[in-house]
């Protein structure tokens, strides 16, 4: 699965795409991340990408060229790479024809909860467009009509730890990619079930009074599996009863 994101501060990625899981995808070539920055597409002498918003107000707002023709040549890129690729026969999908699934990283946007990562995932190719400042002038939106999405209810400096947030949730569910094939369906709010996880125990079996529960030692994996699911309807109800109700 291919990323291009499109940014202003493409270093604010380097130590997130250099750690852990994220860096072993990239080595072992099952996620890709290639950074834009969007400041290379000014047209003005001074490299600016903002003016002040007409009708005036605080802030500044991007301005629609660079942004618009950032994504384009990104989505030109990626048609010629698809087209290079079916030339040598390696490219066997229709979807993987496409452009790229392109995102606008803003608090206006649709929520982003586990259906729409499960969503994000069936694409091969995510465009990532991350704001700052005000927002984009909006006939960045009219004209390139990006699927629109926001972490949460909350304003960030900008999108990019949104974009990271999204990356980060759509690669656990690229194949190979966990080392566990099943743990990510077995995560809270996967599709195997929208819950809460369980409590989990390692050891030591008793720390400062506090016990591992029996039932997790005996062995009997019917009683656990029993344990775990009780476990994870009662911390659903309690911590997120919303949930809950929508699992009845
Ligand atoms: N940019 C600023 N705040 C954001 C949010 N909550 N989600 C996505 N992008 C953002």
């Amino acid at each position: 699965m291919r990323f291009d994101v499109l940014t202003l501060f493409p270093e604010i990625f380097s130590g997130y795409m250099t750690q852990s899981l994220l860096k072993l995808a990239i080595e072992r070539s099952l996620v890709s991340i290639e950074l834009h920055n969007i400041r290379d597409w000014s047209r003005d002498k001074h490299k600016c990408v903002d003016d002040r918003p007409f009708g005036g107000g605080p802030g500044m707002v991007f301005k629609p060229e660079p942004v618009v023709e950032a994504v384009e040549a990104v989505q030109k890129q990626a048609l010629e790479n698809n087209e290079a690729l079916k030339k040598n026969e390696a490219l066997e999908n229709e979807e993987d024809s496409e452009p790229g699934h392109l995102v606008l990283l803003t608090p206006q946007g649709r929520p982003l909860n586990q259906p729409l990562v499960e969503e994000l995932a069936t694409h091969s190719r995510l465009l990532l467009l991350c704001g700052r400042y005000e927002g984009f002038d909006q006939r960045v939106s009219d004209l390139l009509e990006p699927d629109e999405i926001s972490i949460g209810d909350f304003v960030l400096n900008g999108g990019e730890v949104a974009a990271m947030t999204l990356i980060d949730a759509v690669i656990r569910l690229v194949p190979g990619v966990l080392g566990d094939e099943d743990s990510s369906r077995y995560d809270s709010f996967s599709s195997v079930g929208r819950l809460l996880e369980h409590a989990q125990y390692t050891r030591p079996r008793e720390y400062r009074g506090l016990e591992v529960p029996e039932v997790l030692l005996s062995g009997d994996h019917t009683a656990i599996a029993k344990w775990r699911e009780e476990n994870s309807q009662e911390r659903t109800r309690q911590r997120r009863p919303d949930l809950f109700n929508e699992n009845e």
